[in-house]
């Protein structure tokens, strides 16, 4: 067990990112029912997933982690969250099929509501407001009300997330994710795009395979990986008080799990060494994230995986990079060396996401070919400096939204007004995730020829 730590000794450290509650007393009597709640997951299927990221950590396996910047309580449906998990799927698959290696599926959902910013306030037509940090902390409308901290907001938080947990354990467990279900995934728009065309050819093989295993006698009855499948949750852990009220000991191994979802991540922001985020992480023992950006040095990465991961226990620790198109050239081979100087072992994904944020017509965008362009370099140094390019970390949505400008249909910067529905950063649209899926797939097939011809000499 950690020394020193206890799960809220990280209220003696500093900390960045954290509103200032006006009412106290109603955030310590909301801290203190929340941590007779229910637990949201179960340490055993934290310890599954580190298990499963340990197995990318020594390069088979391919981690998929995704899902909205942030959720919101409007956008709190059943549709949503089944066109994101349909849309996940069909990630999953294509990358499984073009891989051939097992995907980890994480969903940056059932949890992730509260938003680092790089401002404190707003400023709209003159009016200076504090900014929107998540609707877990205070509201998006524009207004000095809605923007007061409310402790109350975690109540509601945790609710959605057990309810949105709810349904997609029933997703993945109950039948949905059956892979004889390969071509109901397909969403509706998405029926007519050119990604569309290539998951229908993709999915027709797999019907083909699994008409072939029907006949030898392996079917979804028999054998529950066609019909079943692991779906495990993550978020950004900013609300530290949250998240103390939801550390529980673990009455099978007596450690400490953070209990609000299977994976948490420390952000680019909150990752100071001797700060209150990192205080907190380092005693929970579920599997986490620290988000990797152009400000991070390589003896500063080497000292945060030591207070992190001690033991050097692969699976533990998921190192997620996001410098940026035009960054990850000069940033990322500098950290890859220091870690394997130090034989530590980690998983490396790239979010190609937030270091290629712009604004375009006064929306916050992310042009497609830049997260193309980002994915390639990652593959491409990874290669070059013989480590595995472990996973992949984007935000992203069912729904057809017009958040990120490019792609095969391409959205043009006229188009972001039509559907622009995010609460925080632009997310990847269906049609959109799914060809980044292919591009992925096609990465990791040849770098999988290449392995075979270096083996076969
Ligand atoms: C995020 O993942 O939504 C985020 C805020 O990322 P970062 O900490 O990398 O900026
Ligand atoms: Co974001």
């Amino acid at each position: 067990m950690a020394q020193n730590w206890t799960p809220s000794s990280w209220r003696q450290k500093p900390i960045q990112q954290v509103p200032e509650f006006p009412d106290k007393a109603a955030l310590a009597a909301t801290e203190a029912q929340l941590a007779t709640f229910p637990p949201l997951v179960f340490a055993g299927e934290a310890r599954r997933l580190k298990k499963q990221l340990a197995s990318v950590a020594e390069g088979n396996a391919f981690l998929l982690q995704g899902g909205d910047c942030a959720e919101s309580f409007v956008e709190h449906g059943a549709d949503n969250i089944r066109d994101f998990f349909r849309s996940f799927l069909q990630m999953a698959v294509v990358l499984t099929y073009g891989a051939q290696l097992p995907v980890v599926k994480v969903g940056r959902i059932a949890g992730q509501f509260a938003k680092p910013r790089s401002s404190n306030v707003e400023v709209q037509g003159g009016v200076e407001l504090p900014s929107y940090r998540g609707d877990i902390i205070n509201g998006i409308e524009f207004s000095p009300e809605s923007r007061i901290p409310d402790p109350e907001r975690q109540m509601m938080a945790y609710r959605q997330s057990a309810a949105t947990l709810n349904l997609l354990r029933a997703f993945a467990m109950g039948g949905y994710a059956n892979l004889e279900n390969v071509h109901k995934w397909m969403l509706g728009f998405v029926k007519d795009s050119p990604q569309g065309e290539r998951y229908r050819k993709l999915a027709d093989r797999i019907s083909e395979t699994m008409d072939f295993m029907t006949a030898i006698g392996i079917t979804s009855e028999n054998q529950p990986s066609l019909r079943e499948t692991d779906f495990f949750t993550s978020h950004e852990a900013l609300l530290l008080g949250y998240e103390e009220a939801f550390t529980r000991i673990d009455s099978t191994s007596g450690d400490w799990y953070a209990t609000s979802g299977h994976m948490l991540w420390i952000g680019d922001r909150t990752r100071q060494l001797d700060h209150a985020h990192v205080e907190y992480f380092r005693g929970i023992k579920n599997p986490i994230g620290l988000k990797c950006g152009p400000s991070l040095q390589a003896d500063n990465l080497i000292e945060l995986i030591d207070a992190l991961n001690p033991a050097n226990e692969a699976g533990r620790l998921t190192l997620i990079c996001r410098f940026g198109h035009d960054k990850v050239a000069e940033n990322l081979p500098k950290l890859i060396r220091a870690v394997e100087r130090e034989g530590k072992k980690v998983v490396w994904s790239c979010d190609p996401m937030h270091g290629n944020t712009i604004t375009l017509n006064n929306y916050k965008t992310r042009p497609f070919e830049r997260i193309l362009s980002e994915v390639e370099s990652f593959f491409q140094i990874h290669r070059a400096e013989g480590t595995h390019p472990g996973g992949i970390h984007i935000e992203m949505t069912g729904k057809d939204v017009t958040e990120c400008t490019g792609g095969a249909r391409a959205v043009t910067a006229g188009d972001l007004q039509d559907r622009y529905h995010t609460h925080c950063d632009p997310r990847l649209n269906a049609d959109q995730a799914l060809e980044l899926a292919f591009l992925l797939a096609e990465r990791m097939k040849s770098g999988r020829d290449e392995k075979r011809m270096v083996v076969n000499g």
